[in-house]
């Protein structure tokens, strides 16, 4: 098991956890476009970054935005008007209130027809956009997650192969319990990303943060340990109320 270069944040209120993560977010990207010329993020669904996208919306550094790729981690088999598309909630919450260039914006789904053709699709969007050899994988600057009270992470689950060693880019999900299909990045894509970012918050969340930061759980989420990047768990103190005091 490679050593984990991980660090809790923990944050008395969601203001200060945001406040904190957009300066993140500033520091990453201007970082990877000093470095490479764009800075590439993979954005997760959910309510929990809600907030932070509406924030982060307030950014009119249109510079920053220009250089920009935003793909997304994981997205339920639907129109993107649906409720239940995480690439809606984003346009509503993010895209549609900054300077950036449609070109700089990658759905998953754009008509839901056949689930594993979709994923080929974005297999080959990464593809062409990162250029990596047949047998490696993208690497995104920056990986935003959230986390489920089950060990689920993106679109992974629990009750599915989630194995961190997948040739796959992008995989379809059909699980009994989802009211839709969805697809999701793997976790070899995942743990080829220079930072990986978990945002959690509430006491609903607390118990799975304790099992996961002590390793006592394996579940997806648990398996997220980006080979050569950091990983960062911004928790608010709800989320890591079951926390012994050395581990935040
Ligand atoms: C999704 C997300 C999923 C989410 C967790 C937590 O498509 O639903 O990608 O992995 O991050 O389920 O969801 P909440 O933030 O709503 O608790």
């Amino acid at each position: 098991m490679r050593p984990l270069k991980r660090e809790v944040l923990v944050f008395e209120d969601t203001r200060l956890l945001i406040r904190d993560l957009l300066k993140r977010w500033v520091a990453l990207a201007r970082a990877a476009i000093d470095e490479n010329g764009l800075f590439n993020a993979a954005l997760c669904g959910g309510c929990t970054p809600v907030e932070f996208y509406r924030q982060l919306s307030r950014l009119q550094n249109s510079s920053l935005w220009q250089k920009t790729h935003l793909f997304l981690t994981d997205e339920r088999f639907v129109p993107p008007d649906d409720e239940e598309s995480n690439f809606g909630m984003i346009q509503d919450s993010l895209l549609s209130r900054v300077d950036i260039p449609s070109a700089n914006i990658h759905p998953m789904v754009k008509d839901p027809g056949d689930v594993c053709r979709a994923c080929g699709e974005y297999a080959e969007v990464l593809q062409k956009h990162f250029v990596y050899p047949k047998n490696r994988f993208p690497c995104f600057d920056l990986i935003l997650l959230g986390l489920g009270e089950d060990g689920h992470t993106a679109s992974l689950f629990p009750q599915m192969p989630y194995h961190q060693d997948s040739p796959d880019t992008v995989v379809p999900v059909s699980l009994p319990r989802l009211k839709h299909k969805r697809i999701s990045l793997t976790l070899s894509v995942i743990n080829n990303s220079r930072h990986v970012l978990f945002l959690i918050m509430g006491a609903k969340k607390s118990r799975i943060v304790k099992d996961i930061i002590e390793g006592k759980k394996a579940c997806p989420a648990a398996c997220v340990n980006p080979i050569h990047g950091q990983l960062t768990y911004y928790l608010d103190k709800e989320a890591a109320q079951r926390l012994s005091p050395r581990k935040s």
